[in-house]
Order: C-alpha cells, then structure tokens, then sequence
C-alpha cells in the first residue's frame, strides 16, 4: 500500500460544514478513500461504483476479499438504483432508515462484484449520522464502508482510533468526535421470510420484530452465514476473558484471577461496568458505565485503552442478552475467541 499523509479535518457533528464535505466528496468522486463518523462506529468509504476504488477498501484494512460491504445510501432513490427492493425491505427501510440497521437484498448489475464478495445480495443502509448522510449526498454516489479499523481489531469509535490503525492508508478523515451507539449496525436478511439477523447492532432484534417476522437469533454464533462472521473480530492485543453471572460473583471471581495472575506477573486489565466495585484490585480499569447504551458506546474503546497500557490480560463484565445487551456480548464473545465463562 502506498504510503502518503493522511488529511484530518474538524467537522460540526451537528451541523456539517458544506466547504469541507465538498472536499471529501471530490475525493470520493476521484476514487479516494475517506473516513467518516457514523452514528455506530467510523466507516472507511470509498466510491461503491468504482471496482479500482472499492480494491483499496480492503487493501487498507488487509481485508480478506470474500467478506461484502455495506453500501451507504442518503435516499431511497439511491437504493433503487442499486438494490431491487422487496416488500419487507421497504417496509423496514420506511421504519427504521435513516439509522443502525443494514438490510441485505438482490443486487442490481451496476454494484461491481468486489462490493459483495461476488453475492447476488447487496448490503444497505442509509446512516442518520449528519455527517455520513451529507456525505453521501454532497459526492452523488452510493458509499461503500467497513468499520474503519483494521482487519480483526476493535471497529473506531473516535478518530484517533482510525489514525491509529489507517494514518497513510486513507486520503482523508472527517473527525466529527465520538460516535453516539459504538457497535455497529444490525444486518438483516431480508431475501427470505421470517427475515434473519444476520450480525445483532445497534438496533435491538425487539425492535425490528414489531415490524417484520424474525427467525429466532442464535447467541451461539454457528454456522457463518454472512461471510464476515467466520473471521476473528474485534480483539484487542492482550488475551480477553469474559465473565458473566451474578454482578458479586463476578467480582469476587475476578479479584481471584487478578490474584493468581499478579503471581505470575502478569499486569491485568478490567473492564467493569462500575470501576468502584472493583477497587482494592491491583489492575488498570476502565469502566464502561451502567445502562446498556453506555455500555455499548465505551465499549470498543476501552479495549483499545487497555491495550495502549499494556495490559496482557483482559477480564470483561458480561451484560445481560437483552435489547443492546445482544450486540455487546455478540462482539465480547467474538473479541475473546468465545473465552466466555458463567461464574
Ligand atoms: O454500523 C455499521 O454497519 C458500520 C458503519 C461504518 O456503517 N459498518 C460495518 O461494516 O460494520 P463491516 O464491513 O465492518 O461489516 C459488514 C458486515 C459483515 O459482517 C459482512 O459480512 C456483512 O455485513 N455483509 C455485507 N454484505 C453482505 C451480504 N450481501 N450478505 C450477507 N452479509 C453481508
Ligand atoms: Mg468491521
């Protein structure tokens, strides 16, 4: 990959800049590839019209090329240029878009075949992020984007996560500070009926189940069935253990391992959803927050965090399967090679 500097623009979360999106669209438009907040985690976008464009997305990443992306769109008008949409797309797309979910549907002929890993399915979703939105708008075209990490790692929730993992590798970032939800979004399968979650996100499967029919989500991870989900996601440096169980047991599990591993001299690392019950612990701990959209928010983060410590090892506290608290432990089982133990 090409060495070169990395542009890095300020922009007004709320309220975007026009000047400096025109700036990134052009790139966009030249077959560049730009950075951008969305309301889950950083995307690295690139033309999704442009096969040559579309090949640096995964050269960035060291993306393997059989796992699709997701194409953002600003309008309806844009899907149906690209997407044949059936009724239950429509349905949840009228609901749900703009916002954290990504519906797989047929592929129209003009979505080159490096986009979708050669599938006859393309995967959609217009983002509510400003940014992201006026984005798209401002270069005409439909964008595709990965989370802006490197392959495997923790997907960006700040900018300096993305210039940690792509500086040199992209042409631009639009730093438009933390994003909001910090999982990414639900994709869901809408080629067959009852509809499938295919990764759960940042909208919770209660949701879209008052909508559409939902085969029920297997939390065991089987068999992958979108091609992403066969790769190692999401991990940190430092080993990751998950406990889950009753909030004392886990503490007094951990204060357990933290001893044993003190022995060793190993340094250890937490990740709590309330610091103050774990003080007394010789360890470096972040804490997440109490309500499942913290949790999820800080989430990614604070793995990033433990490893710039230089944790070696890493305990996280589950969090209950319910609502948000499905994508979290989804991510947390993945992140730690399902190194996942009920205490
Ligand atoms: O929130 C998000 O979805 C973020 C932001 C940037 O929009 N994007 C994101 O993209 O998480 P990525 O590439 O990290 O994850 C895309 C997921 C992968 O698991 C991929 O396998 C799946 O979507 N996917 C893409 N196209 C698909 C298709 N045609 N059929 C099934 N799964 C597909
Ligand atoms: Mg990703």
């Amino acid at each position: 990959m090409r060495i070169q500097e990395t542009i890095i623009i300020e922009v007004d979360p709320t309220n975007p800049e026009e000047k400096k999106l025109k700036r990134a669209a052009e790139i966009i438009r030249k077959g560049g590839l730009v950075a951008f907040p969305t309301e889950t985690v950083y995307g690295l976008g690139a033309n999704a019209l442009n096969r040559k464009a579309v090949i640096k997305i995964f050269e960035a990443k060291g993306r393997p090329m059989d796992n699709p992306l997701i194409v953002h769109i600003s309008d309806m008008k844009m899907i149906r240029e690209i997407a044949k949409m059936n009724e239950i797309a429509e349905r949840l797309a009228k609901k749900f878009f703009p916002g954290p979910i990504t519906l797989v549907v047929d592929k129209k002929e003009v979505i080159p075949p490096e986009v979708t890993a050669g599938l006859e399915t393309v995967a959609i979703r217009m983002p509510s992020h400003p940014i992201a939105l006026k984005l798209i708008k401002v270069s005409g075209v439909p964008i595709a984007a990965p989370s802006a990490n490197l392959a495997g790692k923790p997907s960006p929730t700040k900018t300096e996560h993305v210039i940690d993992d792509l500086y040199g590798k992209v042409d631009l970032i639009l730093d438009g500070g933390e994003t909001n939800i910090g999982v990414e979004s639900t994709v869901v399968d809408t080629t067959v009926y009852p509809v499938e979650i295919l990764r759960p996100g940042g909208l919770p499967i209660e949701e879209i189940r008052k909508v559409v029919d939902v085969k029920t989500f297997d939390r065991k991870v089987g068999v992958p069935k979108s091609p992403g989900m066969k790769y190692r996601h999401y991990a940190p440096e430092a080993e990751l253990i998950v406990l889950y169980g009753k909030r004392e047991d886990v503490i007094r599990k951990t204060k357990e391992m933290a001893e044993e591993m003190r022995g060793k001299g190993m340094k250890l690392g937490i990740v709590a959803t309330k610091a103050s019950a774990y003080s007394g612990i010789d360890a470096e701990v972040v804490e997440l927050g109490d309500s499942l959209e913290e949790v999820a928010k800080n989430l990614f983060s604070s793995l990033r965090d433990l490893d710039k410590r230089g944790v070696d090892i890493i305990i996280a506290e589950g969090v209950e399967e319910k609502g948000l608290g499905i994508a979290v432990m989804n991510r947390l089982k993945k992140a730690s090679g399902h190194r996942f133990y009920r205490v």
